[in-house]
């Protein structure tokens, strides 16, 4: 059974598991216990609450859907897959985040990931990952071809690192995860840039011209802190994922 279906994720989830029951939220809220009935042999829980800034005036509701429904998820008593963030790090660390650090989130939504973590079970694989995106949904790639559409120049923050990860590595990743011991993994695009070198290979690869324009995460000034170091390694074992360039390529085809 898939959650969230409806997301990046989660749609990449369902072509890669096409023999998977794909629930949407209109299927089962999971703030609510799993709906009488509802069976699955394992979870790829996908379904969560993903607005950084918006979880920042509701921490409540975030709460509910990234702690809470990890817990519904976990009340089926299947293994269960749930997928975190690299926003559970401060990012003062100098190097790539691994497993055996120690978390210490900077925001609302980086806390109740954290907490879902911990809400998982026993028989869980916890997977972080970083700044995801695919061909459908909200995400930063989908934006700058929409700025770049519309603008000569956009303005992109420079001072945060990570690991564009795309959706379709992801979930394809999630196949070898299940030969692994259940825990937490670290599974994230490999090679690592800024936002805004980020948008430079959207506009390249994309043949637009539209100039970045470098700018802070002070200029920026958006409502949740986030960490300038958001590279993600694992020390595991865990799948390694091709380059965040190769994952834009097959993004960019799709779209
Ligand atoms: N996006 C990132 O950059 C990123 C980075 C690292 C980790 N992650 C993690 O990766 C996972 C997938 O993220 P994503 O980018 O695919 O997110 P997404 O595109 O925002 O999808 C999340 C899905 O969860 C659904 N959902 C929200 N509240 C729900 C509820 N109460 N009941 C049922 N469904 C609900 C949403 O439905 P609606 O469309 O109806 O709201 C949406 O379809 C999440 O655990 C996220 O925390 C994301």
């Amino acid at each position: 059974m898939i959650t969230g279906a409806g997301g990046q994720l989660g749609h990449a989830l369902a072509e890669a598991f096409p023999d998977a029951r794909a629930l949407e939220r209109a299927d089962w809220d999971v703030t609510y216990p799993p709906p009488p009935g509802l069976a699955a042999d394992l979870v790829l829980h996908a379904a969560a609450w993903t607005d950084v800034d918006g979880a920042e005036d509701d921490p409540q509701e975030a709460a509910a859907v990234n702690v809470g429904g990890v817990q519904h998820a976990a009340e089926l008593g299947a293994p269960l897959v749930v997928w975190s963030t690299d926003y559970v790090f401060d990012g003062a660390k100098r190097g790539p985040y691994v497993e055996s650090d120690a978390p210490a989130p900077l925001g609302v939504y980086g806390r109740t990931k954290l907490h879902g973590e911990a809400a998982a079970g026993e028989r869980a694989w916890i997977v972080r990952s970083s700044w995801l995106f695919g061909s459908t949904s909200k995400n930063f790639v989908r934006t700058m071809l929409r700025l770049g559409a519309e603008h000569d120049e956009v303005a992109v923050v420079d001072d945060q690192r990570g690991a564009p990860t795309y959706v379709g590595h992801l979930a394809e990743a999630t196949r070898q995860l299940l030969h692994l011991p259940f825990g937490l993994y670290h599974v994230a695009a490999s090679g690592d840039c800024s936002w805004a070198e980020f948008a430079e290979a959207i506009f390249d690869e994309a043949g637009l011209d539209t100039r970045v324009r470098r700018i802070t995460t002070a200029e920026f000034a958006a409502r949740a802190p986030r960490p300038a170091n958001s590279v993600l390694r694992s020390e595991k074992g865990a799948p390694e994922l091709p380059h965040w360039r190769e994952g834009l390529r097959e993004c960019l085809a799709r779209l």
